[in-house]
């Protein structure tokens, strides 16, 4: 792929970090304007830097609708137009199973996780482009339970209904969206940096033997908002290393 979002504009949130950070670079890469959001505005600006061009930062905070809305006002009074909205912050926080959430955690990560979509979703769908797309942030525990953080999968289940029930709203506009559901990744929220190499057999249930890159979640995040992608809408797309393709292993009762 070369060029394919030449003269178009990309708005990533969580654009500060990890996956975020991986997907500005790629949207840049593929010729598009963009505007990289984030709570962190330091880190958005160095992201910005980093890309150059037109690139540009611009500070929001996913949990408040209002901060939302004055950063797609931002987007189109720069650009003019708005093709792409990957709506991707997120957080997890310290939780280690159910004794581990408390209520402030709960609210938290809902905040940030589904009410930070819903908000997102909100402020763009007045402004997206026509053949434009919307890709959100879920997580394979959006998709299956996940005991280390019950509050976490709750909120990630959250936001591919979401998608789902806004299917209607951005086709009116001509628009696509889903949802990406990444596996374990390389990034700062797990404690990894995302150049680092995680050792083979640390995460022995995935068959690919190891995390995902915040490069291979950016490349689907990419391929969604393309064009390419122009018939699947609604969907809450696997990136897992297959993780999620087969039940844990239990030991079977032996038959008489
Ligand atoms: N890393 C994984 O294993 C993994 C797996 C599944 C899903 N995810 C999801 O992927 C997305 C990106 O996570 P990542 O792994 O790149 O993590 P990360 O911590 O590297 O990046 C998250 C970014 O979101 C920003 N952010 C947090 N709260 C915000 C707020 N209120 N407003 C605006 N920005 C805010 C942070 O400043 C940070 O830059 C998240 O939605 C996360 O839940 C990650």
């Amino acid at each position: 792929m070369a060029d394919i979002f030449s003269g178009k504009v990309a708005l990533i949130t969580g654009g500060a970090s990890g996956i975020g950070r991986a997907a500005a670079i790629r949207f840049a890469e593929e010729g598009a304007r963009v505007f990289v959001a984030d709570l962190n505005l330091d880190g958005a600006q160095a992201v910005a830097a980093e890309i150059g061009g037109a690139a540009s930062a611009v500070q929001v905070d996913v949990a408040d609708y209002a901060s939302n809305q004055a950063m797609a006002a931002a987007v189109m009074a720069a650009a003019g137009r708005l093709d792409v909205a990957f709506l991707n912050a997120g957080y997890y926080g310290a939780a280690e199973g159910l004794g581990t959430v408390d209520e402030d955690l709960f609210d938290r990560l809902i905040a940030i996780n589904l009410k930070g979509a819903f908000n997102g979703i909100k402020a763009v769908q007045p402004v997206i482009a026509d053949g434009g797309a919307v890709v959100v942030t879920s997580s394979a525990a959006g998709i299956v339970g996940h005991p280390g953080n019950p509050a976490y999968s709750a909120s990630k289940h959250g936001v591919i209904g979401l998608v789902k029930s806004c299917v209607d709203a951005f086709a009116a506009r001509g628009a696509r969206i889903n949802a990406i559901c990444p596996g374990g990744v390389e990034t700062p929220m797990n404690g990894i940096p995302d150049v680092g190499v995680v050792p083979a057999g640390s995460l022995p249930r995935v068959p690919l033997r190891g995390f995902g890159r915040a490069q291979h979640v950016a490349e689907l995040a990419l391929w969604l908002a393309s064009p390419a992608a122009g018939f699947v809408n609604g969907q809450a797309q696997l990136i897992d290393g297959g993780l999620l393709s087969t039940f844990a292993p239990v030991v079977l009762p032996v038959g008489p």
